[in-house]
């Protein structure tokens, strides 16, 4: 294909403005699939993406439109997640394409990850084509959206186009718009072949599938292919483009977006953001690439089988490889035995890739409190990165920690904004800035990850039901009066739920915790204490009485099939269960304690 006749685009937004749907709406217009295959949001292909509504894994598909101008274009689609948790994807579908379209909900705005997405495309220097979307909503005001995208995001919004993706009005227009508005791709197909390394991923039937874009030369089938950073060669088996299934190609040129499979056996060999070269006639410098992503939260999983260890082991080398922003390394417990520290980058990340681990690879796995990434200096002058709080010294070796801050910039309408800068106050939040889009209040505040990562996202949205949105940037280190809380069942330190805490919410966060601990522990034959400390200072505590023995007592009569079925119940939910000296805490405890209500 001519370069000229290529458009590779991304769609941005900001969460549940419509993204999915209008890629669907494309796909569909294109008629790249039959009705009858156009299940819901083709591209949300995971169970876990169709469940939540929200788009995880950026996913491409190639399109072929004919144009009004009477040639017919091939589009490639990458779909790029909305949550602040996934903007590494973003990033990196950013620099396969372009340009973007911009989706604005006409009936909501511009977001803060509208804002954060354009930035980002702006960076990536793409050509960007503003749709507002929602236009069959009664609320859509066109006219004030447009006005707002160029007074906040600063890009001409005179010839947004204005759709419905539910409805389907006016998608043609988008079309057009791509292949008149979005500049073609650049690349000589006579020279060495260079191909970014976009994703890969893990199937059950082909093995390791890579994403690539063709920056320039041929990527050919047979071909023995070098990746520049490891310098490790493959021969490509199969070279294809998503059509939206895996469909063979002779060949990828210059401009084109698709996949390889290469036999490549080792997961650790596929480096998101490496170059692929030609090992005959090598590239002699590889492309940008991409910064790497750098976790932010970190937990230990452990398996609640000890047999699973290997399994679990296997399963994180899979998903690694799908997740570029996923990170682990093997860790023990006193408590939990023998599992894995894995970094995200954020809570929600966190959520995901644990039920993604229950889902698809059927492991049961309990998870410690979320931390953030501390700098401890040891009085002997020593820096050392702290994100488990059981490393965390004694007090008499610690000089002095610091801890990480964010830039977060929420938008919220007037209303609810007294609610959301008390909540900001609450978790040490320094007010930077407070200006007024419209009658939207934008709030730029510093704030301490430590406080964001638990429930922030959960707090801000019920205390403005719904209507804030927020996102983040790192910022600096500083130092704070930090200390480690431990958690005491029956005296016994469950090493796995300490967690660390500012001083002046170390007591509250105590006594919360442990009376949460009382309510998702089961009464035991015994009454149990349940303490929180600092070195040997007991902050709070709870008591959990003791219970009668038989759960099967109070169904008196004879239904001998439901006393069974009470049994059995009681049986698996010993499985899920981790004895802690005498006393069983379930699995679901340890997540719950730390979310705070
Ligand atoms: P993420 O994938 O989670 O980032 O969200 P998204 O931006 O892809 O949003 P999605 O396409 O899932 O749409 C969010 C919600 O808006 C869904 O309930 C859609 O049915 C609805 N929606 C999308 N487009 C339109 C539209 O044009 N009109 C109306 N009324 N609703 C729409």
């Amino acid at each position: 294909t001519p370069l000229s006749l290529i458009r590779n685009f991304s769609i941005i937004a900001h969460i549940d403005h419509g993204k999915s749907t209008l890629a669907d709406r494309l796909i569909q217009a294109c008629g790249a699939l039959t009705q009858r295959e156009m299940t819901n949001q083709v591209l949300d292909n995971m169970d876990l993406e169709r469940e939540r509504g929200i788009t995880i894994k950026a996913q491409t598909v190639r399109l072929t439109y004919p144009a009004k101008d009477g040639k017919t274009y091939i589009l490639n689609l990458m779909d790029t997640p909305g949550h602040v948790d996934f903007a590494y994807e973003v990033s990196r579908s950013l620099a396969a394409c372009e340009g973007s379209l911009l989706v604005v909900d006409a009936s909501q705005g511009v977001e803060a990850q509208t804002l954060a997405n354009v930035y980002q495309a702006i960076d990536a220097n793409h050509e960007i084509v503003p749709v507002l979307n929602k236009v069959d909503l009664p609320a859509a005001d066109c006219e004030r959206v447009k006005a707002q995208i160029e007074e906040v995001v600063g890009i001409d919004a005179e010839d947004a186009v204005e759709v419905s993706a539910k409805t389907g009005l006016n998608i043609e227009a988008v079309l057009e718009a791509l292949v008149t508005r979005l500049p073609p791709p650049k690349g000589d197909a006579e020279a060495p072949l260079k191909a970014l390394l976009v994703d890969s991923w893990y199937d059950p039937y082909l093995g390791v599938i890579t994403l690539v874009r063709v920056k320039e030369g041929r990527l050919k089938k047979g071909m023995r292919i070098r990746m520049m950073s490891t310098g490790v060669v493959h021969n490509v088996d199969q070279v294809g483009v998503f059509a939206p299934r895996l469909t063979p190609m002779d060949e990828l040129g210059p401009g084109e977006i698709g996949y390889i499979n290469a036999a490549i056996k080792t997961v650790a060999d596929c480096n998101v953001g490496d170059t692929l070269t030609d090992d005959r006639r090598p590239a002699d410098m590889p492309l940008a690439g991409f910064k790497p992503s750098v976790p932010v939260v970190w937990c230990g999983l452990y398996p609640i089988v000890a047999d699973d260890f290997e399994k679990l082991r296997d399963s994180l080398a899979k998903l690694r490889l799908n997740d570029a922003s996923f990170h682990y390394e093997a860790e023990t417990s006193a408590a939990l035995g023998f599992g894995f520290r894995c970094g995200f980058l954020g809570l929600l990340h966190l959520e995901i890739i644990q039920e993604r681990l229950s889902r698809e690879f059927n492991l049961d796995l309990i998870a410690t409190a979320p931390s953030v990434v501390y700098r401890l200096w040891r009085t002997n002058g020593a820096m050392e990165e702290l994100h488990n709080p059981a490393d965390m010294p004694d007090g008499s070796l610690i000089e002095r920690i610091e801890e990480p801050w964010i830039k977060a910039t929420i938008m919220v309408p007037d209303e609810y904004l007294g609610a959301v800068l008390t909540l900001c106050t609450e978790r040490r939040g320094i007010q930077q800035d407070l200006t007024y889009v419209g009658n939207r209040a934008m709030a730029v505040y510093r704030l301490p990850l430590n406080e964001v990562v638990f429930d922030f996202y959960d707090r801000l949205k019920s205390v403005s039901r719904g209507y804030a949105s927020f996102d983040y940037q790192m910022d600096t280190y500083e130092e704070s009066e930090l200390v480690r809380i431990s958690i005491l069942v029956n005296q016994e330190p469950v090493d796995a739920l300490s967690f660390i805490a500012h001083r002046s919410a170390a007591e509250t966060r105590g006594r919360a915790i442990c009376a949460k601990l009382k309510e998702l522990i089961p009464r035991q034959l015994f009454k149990i204490a349940i303490q929180a400390s600092i070195g040997s200072r007991i902050i709070a505590r709870e008591t959990l009485g003791a219970m009668s023995k038989d759960v099967t007592a109070k169904c008196y009569g004879g239904d001998i099939s439901r006393k069974r079925k009470l049994l059995d119940k009681q049986k698996e939910g010993k499985k899920r269960m981790r004895q802690f000296g005498k006393v069983e805490i379930p699995q679901s405890a340890f997540l719950a304690a730390l979310k705070m209500d």
